[in-house]
């Protein structure tokens, strides 16, 4: 089965009420990972690259390793640009080979995200790649895509249904509380749920996408404050609120902070235990198989994505 959009798949999880993942890529062991877990659940996956991922590995080097990973798997697996900056970098994904691109006009005024985005969805839509948009600001305080908690914005339900309609996008990150990175709640975990109803009452063929959604799993960080690590006080969102989110319209569900704490709790083990070991694929591998677990589990018991390939 070739590299699919994430058409048909959002389309299913509409219907049935079940989300999809997306995972970030950046490296061999990753993708490996995250596709055979897939293969096991037999469900589709959503691989996604971020601006800095692909200047990390290489264009050519990511597109190969998927394609590898797409010919091992025969599940539909869609390629997507994470938080594209820009027409150009979003213009390079189309011309190479992704099948799905997001343009973050998040940081822009409405009128110049709408402009923004109608000019990817009209590149975008001329060679059959999809495009998801965002609106409202998300939370949070790591990384280049994150915005500062006081410039954070919830998705305005009312302005959500006239983007799209104005700019023709395939689907929506909305921010309902969500952030990016290990740090998202400071006491309870809270996400807005009404808002999320009031949206996909206004967009109900739209598939929704939630950012910043990782759940920070606790024995994750543990196992990297066990081994040496010095991630104190992380909180991400709960499986059971990511479950009920795929259930009231969600489509598509970001993760990346997960697979970060999975790879490195499984390579600081090795470390701490076996000081001597210096061979790569003796790390590498657990962190390979730890990735694996990670979201295999999110497909089966929170995603509720297993057997709808
Ligand atoms: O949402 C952002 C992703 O976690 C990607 O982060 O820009 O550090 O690759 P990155
Ligand atoms: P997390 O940092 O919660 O994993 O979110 C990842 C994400 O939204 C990628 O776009
Ligand atoms: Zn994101």
């Amino acid at each position: 089965m070739p590299l699919v959009t994430t058409k048909e798949m959002f389309e299913r999880s509409m219907k049935e009420h079940f989300a999809i993942g997306a995972f970030n890529v950046n490296n061999m062991e990753i993708i490996q990972g995250i596709v055979r877990a897939a293969k096991e659940e037999n469900s589709p996956v959503i691989l996604q690259v971020s601006a800095s991922a692909r200047k990390y590995a290489g264009h050519n080097y990511l597109m190969k390793m998927v394609e590898a990973a797409v010919d091992e798997a025969n599940i539909p697996i869609a390629i997507h640009l994470d938080h594209g900056p820009d027409f150009e970098t979003c213009k390079e994904c189309i011309d190479g080979g992704f099948t799905s691109v997001m343009i973050d006009g998040s940081k822009y005024g409405f009128e110049e995200n709408v402009a923004l985005t109608k000019k990817v969805v009209d590149y975008a839509h001329a060679r059959g790649v999809v495009v998801e948009a965002e609106l409202g600001k998300l939370a949070g305080i790591e990384d280049d895509v994150n915005v500062s908690s006081s410039d954070a914005k919830f998705t305005d339900p009312e302005q959500a249904e006239e983007f799209v309609k104005r700019t023709g996008c395939d689907s929506l990150a909305i921010a309902i509380g969500t952030s990016h990175g290990a740090y998202k709640f400071k006491g309870e975990a809270n996400l807005r749920f009404d808002i999320l109803l009031k949206i996909k009452e206004k967009l109900q063929n739209t598939p929704i996408v939630l950012h910043g959604a990782s759940t920070v799993i606790p024995e994750l960080v543990t196992m990297c404050n066990q081994y040496g690590g010095n991630i104190p006080g992380a909180k991400g969102v709960p499986d059971e609120m990511l479950k009920k989110a795929g259930q009231l319209g969600v489509s598509k569900i970001n993760v990346d902070t997960d697979l970060r704490l999975a790879m490195t709790g499984a390579i600081r083990k090795v470390f701490a235990e076996n000081p001597s070991e210096f061979d790569p694929r003796k790390y590498l591998n657990p962190a390979r198989e730890a990735i694996k677990e990670t979201v295999q589990h999110k497909i089966r018991d929170v995603f509720c994505s297993s057997n709808k390939a």
